[in-house]
């Protein structure tokens, strides 16, 4: 006996700037956590790409509200009602599925923190964030303790973030990562879900602008 193949289309999800930020966003936290847990010279380059990660996030705040159809954090909002759905496995669609969206938001607002805390933060030795000179240091040091301990909790988010990756890939057969790669998916040729529409050039040049005005 045959056995029934599901037949497929391709659906175009990640748009260009939302795949771009999030390679660099990886780029950037990997050269921020090498480089402040190696302090010292380094702390130049750990500066510059903390900076960074204000400018990407900003960005990505922006593109969530201007951006193409799967970008938009209006599609993908994790309400109850949708949680519960997912989790009884009645949830279909492409985009971030409403458990991942949780973790989008956990992932983008402690990496926000993160580089605002070290905005203000300072080593004590040669190297303060490039507005610590505006606060008083008692408050520089607090602000630099919280900045070590975000490090950890950004750090089990990651790791959660990426465990699941893999969970989907082996248990659910799900691949994430082709798609943040290429911009498209695969559904059943029934799903009635269309390819990823806006984010205009338009767009594109207004949520830049706006992120380099905060770097
Ligand atoms: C998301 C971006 C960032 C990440 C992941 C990150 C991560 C880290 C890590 C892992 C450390 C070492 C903590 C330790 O020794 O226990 C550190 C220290 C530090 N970071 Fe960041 N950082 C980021 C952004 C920034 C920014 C934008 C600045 C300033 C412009 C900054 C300033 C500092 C300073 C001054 C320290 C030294 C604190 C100390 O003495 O322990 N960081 N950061
Ligand atoms: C510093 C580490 C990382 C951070 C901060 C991070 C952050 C994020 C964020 C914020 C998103 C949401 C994308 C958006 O809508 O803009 C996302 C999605 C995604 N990330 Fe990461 N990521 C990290 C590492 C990784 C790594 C190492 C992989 C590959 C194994 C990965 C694969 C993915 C995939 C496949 C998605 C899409 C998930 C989905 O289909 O819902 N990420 N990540």
């Amino acid at each position: 006996m045959e056995m029934e193949q599901k037949e497929q289309r391709s659906v175009r999800v990640w748009d260009v700037p939302t795949r771009v930020f999030h390679w660099a966003l990886v780029a950037c936290i990997c050269v921020a956590v090498i480089t402040g847990l190696k302090g010292g010279g380094a702390m130049l380059w750990h500066g510059r790409a903390g900076l960074a990660v204000v400018g990407l996030v900003v960005f990505r705040i922006v593109w969530g509200v201007v951006g193409s159809t799967y970008a938009r954090f209006g599609q993908f909002m994790p309400t109850p009602g949708k949680i519960l759905a997912y989790v009884r496995g009645q949830w279909q669609g492409v985009g971030h599925n409403p458990l991942g969206a949780l973790s989008v938001f956990a992932l983008l607002t402690v990496s926000l923190l993160q580089a605002v805390t070290g905005l203000f933060s300072n080593d004590e030795i040669a190297f303060e964030g490039y507005l610590a000179g505006m606060i008083s240091s008692d408050l520089s040091l607090e602000l630099t303790s919280i900045h070590r301990m975000g490090f950890l909790l950004l750090g089990a988010l990651v790791g959660l973030h990426v465990l699941s990756i893999i969970f989907y890939a082996l248990v659910k057969k799900h691949f994430l990562v082709p798609p943040m790669i290429t911009g498209k998916t695969r559904v059943p040729a029934d799903l009635p879900v269309q390819d990823a529409q806006g984010g205009s050039v338009k767009a594109r040049v207004v949520a830049l602008l706006i992120a380099a005005a905060a770097g």
